[in-house]
C-alpha cells in the first residue's frame, strides 16, 4: 500500500508537532486527526498527519520544529461578513433602543446606517483606519487570519472608495488577508431622499464601475429589505456587478421575507447573508446554486430578533453554512468570532462542529476561497491557530475567554497570546 503513504518532502521549512488537529475535511467529526503533525513550506502546507507517520529522522529533514504542548490546531479563522470599517458609534441609538424604539424606526427617523454614514464622510482616511485597527487587532487576537470588510457606509463615490482603500491598507499594514465587497447600495443617502431609482443608477453606472476599474473590490453586495432597496433595484446592482466581472452576495431576508435569496441564487451568488426570514423556496434555490448561507447570530441578539434561520431545512438541503460576525455599529457591534459561534449554537441550534465548519471551511467557500484557505490539507495556505483546549467544542463553549495560543500565517508564526505563549 506505498501509493497511500504521503511522502515527507526534504523541503518541510517549519513543522508543528504534538497537537490534536482540527483539519475540518469532510467526512468525519471535525476531520480530526490525534497527535498529528503539520509541515509548510513557501507559505503553504506540505505535510499533515499523524506522529507515527513521521519518518524517524524527520528533525533532520525539518528546518525549525515546534511543539505545540498538546493543544488543539485549525485553519485561521475566516471572518467572511463584516463592516469593519467605519467612523463614529451607536450607543446612544442603543439606549434608545432599550427603551422601546425599533432598529427601523430609528432607521426612518434618519439615524442607524445615515448616523454613521455621515460620522464615516466627515473621517479623512486616516481617522478611518485609526478607529478600524482595534476592531481588526481584536479579531486577529482570536485566529482570525482572513476577513471580509465592506464598504457601505459612505455612499458616494469618495467615501466608499476611501472605505475600500482603509480596507486594502488593513490587510497591507497587519499580517491578515483582507477581501473587500463594494456594498453601494447599502441605504439611501440623504442626498437621493425619495429617489431610490436614480440612487442605484448613480451606483450601478458611476460608483461601481469605478470601483470595478481600481481594483478596490472582489464582491459586490447590497441590502434587499424593505428600509433599504428592493428585489427589482437590486437585480439592476447585479446585472452591473455581472457587467464588470465581479461575483455577488446578499444582505437578505433578515427582517422580511423579500424574496431576495432566490433572485441571489438565480445570479449564481456566493453567499446570502442573514436569512432569519428566509422560506423553502429560498432554501432550496440555494441547493441550486451552490450558495452559501451565512448567519450573523450577532445581529440576530443585539436586534433581539426572535426568529431564527431555517436551520432544519437548510440541513435537510445540505447548504454549506457559514457563520460570521457581521463587525458593524449598528446591528452587531461584535468582534468576537469565538462569541458568535457560542451564540450560533445557543440561539440557532447549531452543533458546535457546524459552527467551527462556518468560520473556516464553508467560510472560504462563502469568499470562493475554498481551495486555498478553510482546511488543514496539502497544497493551502499553511494559515492555522494553536489553541489551548483539549477538544474542538471547547472553542465554541467558553464565553469571553481566548484560548489562542499562537497564530501562523503563510507558514511563519505572527503571534503567540499571553499568557499561552
Ligand atoms: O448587516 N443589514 C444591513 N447592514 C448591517 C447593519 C448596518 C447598520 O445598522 O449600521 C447588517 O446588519
Ligand atoms: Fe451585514
Amino acid at each position: 500500500m506505498k501509493s497511500l503513504e504521503q511522502e515527507f518532502p526534504d523541503n518541510i521549512e517549519t513543522l508543528w508537532i504534538n497537537a490534536d488537529l482540527a483539519t475540518m475535511k469532510p467526512g468525519h467529526p471535525y476531520g480530526l486527526l490525534r497527535d498529528g503533525a503539520i509541515g509548510s513550506s513557501k507559505g503553504k502546507i506540505v505535510w499533515v498527519g499523524e506522529r507515527r507517520d513521521l519518518p524517524q529522522d524527520f528533525k533532520s529533514k525539518v528546518k525549525e520544529v515546534f511543539d505545540a504542548e498538546g493543544g488543539l490546531i485549525t485553519p485561521g479563522l475566516i471572518d467572511c461578513h463584516t463592516h469593519l470599517v467605519y467612523a463614529g458609534c451607536r450607543a446612544r441609538e442603543f439606549e434608545m433602543r432599550l427603551q422601546g424604539i425599533s432598529y427601523q424606526e430609528i432607521a426612518r427617523q434618519g439615524g442607524g446606517i445615515l448616523s454613521t454614514v455621515s460620522a464615516t464622510r466627515s473621517a479623512d482616511e486616516e481617522t478611518l483606519f485609526r478607529e478600524s485597527v482595534p476592531r481588526l487587532a481584536s479579531m486577529m487576537a482570536e485566529g482570525v487570519t482572513t476577513v471580509e470588510i465592506k464598504s457601505g457606509y459612505g455612499l458616494d463615490l469618495d467615501t466608499e472608495a476611501r472605505i475600500l482603500r482603509v480596507a486594502q491598507r488593513l490587510g497591507n499594514e497587519y499580517q491578515v488577508s483582507v477581501i473587500p465587497t463594494f456594498l453601494g447600495a447599502h441605504a439611501l443617502p440623504p442626498e437621493y431622499a425619495g429617489k431610490s431609482d436614480e440612487y442605484i443608477d448613480f451606483v450601478c453606472k458611476k460608483v461601481l464601475p469605478h470601483i470595478a476599474k481600481e481594483g478596490l473590490a472582489r464582491f459586490v453586495d447590497v441590502f434587499c429589505e424593505t428600509i433599504a432597496f428592493t428585489k427589482e433595484q437590486t437585480e439592476r446592482v447585479f446585472k452591473a456587478a455581472k457587467d464588470h466581472g465581479l461575483q455577488i452576495k446578499l444582505h437578505a431576508e433578515q427582517l422580511s421575507d423579500q424574496g431576495g435569496t432566490q433572485l441571489a441564487a438565480s445570479y449564481g451568488a456566493l453567499s446570502v447573508d442573514h436569512l432569519e426570514y428566509l422560506s423553502k423556496e429560498g432554501v432550496k434555490s440555494l441547493a441550486k446554486s451552490g450558495t452559501v448561507a451565512v448567519l450573523l447570530p450577532g445581529a440576530a441578539y443585539f436586534l433581539r430578533e426572535k426568529k431564527i434561520p431555517p436551520i432544519d431545512l437548510l440541513r435537510q438541503f445540505k447548504i454549506p453554512i457559514a457563520v460570521s460576525t457581521d463587525c458593524n455599529p449598528g446591528s452587531s457591534p461584535v468582534v468576537s468570532i469565538l462569541l458568535v459561534m457560542n451564540m450560533a449554537c445557543i440561539l440557532f441550534g447549531l452543533t458546535p462542529e457546524e459552527a467551527l465548519r462556518g468560520v473556516t471551511i464553508n467560510a472560504a467557500m462563502a469568499l470562493g476561497m475554498q481551495e486555498q484557505i478553510g482546511t488543514l490539507e496539502r497544497g493551502k495556505d499553511a494559515d492555522f491557530v494553536v489553541w489551548n483546549v483539549s477538544e474542538p467544542a471547547e472553542l465554541v463553549y467558553h464565553i469571553g475567554l481566548n484560548p489562542c495560543r499562537h497564530v501562523v500565517r503563510h507558514g511563519m508564526l505572527i503571534r503567540s497570546n499571553e499568557p499561552y505563549n
